[in-house]
């Protein structure tokens, strides 16, 4: 399976903020937010990545990036002309996707919580149809929203619903097989001018293959959309690594311990950052794995 992070659009909610600098590579305490939705990618076991965003910040990724040897990946980028839609994706993504299933994540979603890769995992191994994750939400309104039956099947899924029958938001990690290539270059633009992927999802639920995993209630699923909400991801960052002593998004920690990179990639990479907290919880890592 191929990995797509969609790390584009104007963040203008985020203005001045983002006047500058592209959204997705704002600090969320002590990493920029792309390692965030990045982490997900790998813990679900997937290793070809391609990063969209806008033209003016593609070479900031790659200084960022760059091949991705250091965690054992390849990151492959592409340019998102103008922000026309998440379903956009598919379409500046297809010669990467080729004849792949793909999962797609947002460069803005904030996921954690226990036992995420068996989750990941399972959604992935699924040969076919689409997997959607939803989150109880206090405000529905702001995303896309999924309605249940009482067994828990989708019923209906409307982006952005002024009056929400169902407190369920459908969070911005979806895993397609390949059939999504074709739907989504099928789309037509939304009123508000996007090819949605609510739209997507629709026609995976009109085809009887959409899955739908409620993330339990101990999982955090953060916004970074707005200004209180970028500092409220980033203190729950703070609060957890500082309590735990444990990285959230160690992107060289999950590529150790999934086997991605050897003892002594994560070794160099401390020394790298080892003025840095973060530098130095890759040495005691190699420390402790010896
Ligand atoms: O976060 C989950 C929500 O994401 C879902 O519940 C909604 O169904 C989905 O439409 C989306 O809603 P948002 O209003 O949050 O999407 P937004 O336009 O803020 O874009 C989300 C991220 O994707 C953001 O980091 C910018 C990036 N983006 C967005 C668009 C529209 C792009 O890179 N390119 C784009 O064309």
């Amino acid at each position: 399976m191929k990995g797509i992070v969609l790390a584009g659009g104007s963040g203008t909610r985020l203005h001045p903020l983002t006047l500058a600098v592209n959204k997705q590579l704002l600090p969320v305490y002590d990493k920029p937010m792309i390692f965030y939705p990045v982490s997900v990618l790998m813990l679900a076991g997937i290793r070809e990545i391609l990063i969209i965003t806008s033209p003016e910040f593609l070479d900031a990724y790659k200084r960022l990036f760059g091949s991705g040897a250091q965690y054992g990946v390849s990151f492959d980028y592409a340019v998102q002309p103008k922000p026309e839609g998440l379903a956009q994706a598919f379409i500046i993504g297809s010669g990467f996707v080729g004849t792949d299933n793909v999962g797609l994540v947002l460069g803005d979603n904030i996921f954690f919580g226990a036992n995420m890769s068996p989750l990941l995992q399972k959604a992935r191994e699924r040969a076919k149809g689409a997997t959607i994750f939803t989150y109880h939400v206090d405000n529905p309104a702001a995303y896309g929203v999924v309605t249940l039956d009482g067994n828990g099947r989708p019923l209906k899924i409307v982006e952005k619903p002024k009056q929400p029958d169902s407190p369920w938001a459908v969070t911005g990690l979806y895993f397609y097989d390949n059939r999504v290539l074709d739907i989504a270059a099928g789309l037509k633009p939304s009123p508000r001018g996007e090819l949605e992927i609510t739209d997507v999802n629709q026609a995976y639920l009109d085809a009887g293959d959409l899955h739908v995993e409620p993330l339990p209630r101990g999982y955090a699923w953060l916004d970074t959309g707005t200004q209180d909400s970028l500092l409220e991801a980033a203190e729950f960052v703070r609060t957890i690594q500082h309590r735990q002593g444990l990285q959230i998004a160690c992107l060289e920690e999950i590529a150790f311990l999934h086997g991605f990179i050897g003892r002594d990639q994560l070794l160099d990479r401390g020394h790298l950052f080892e003025k840095t907290p973060y530098g130095q919880y890759l040495l005691r890592l190699a420390a402790e794995h010896k």
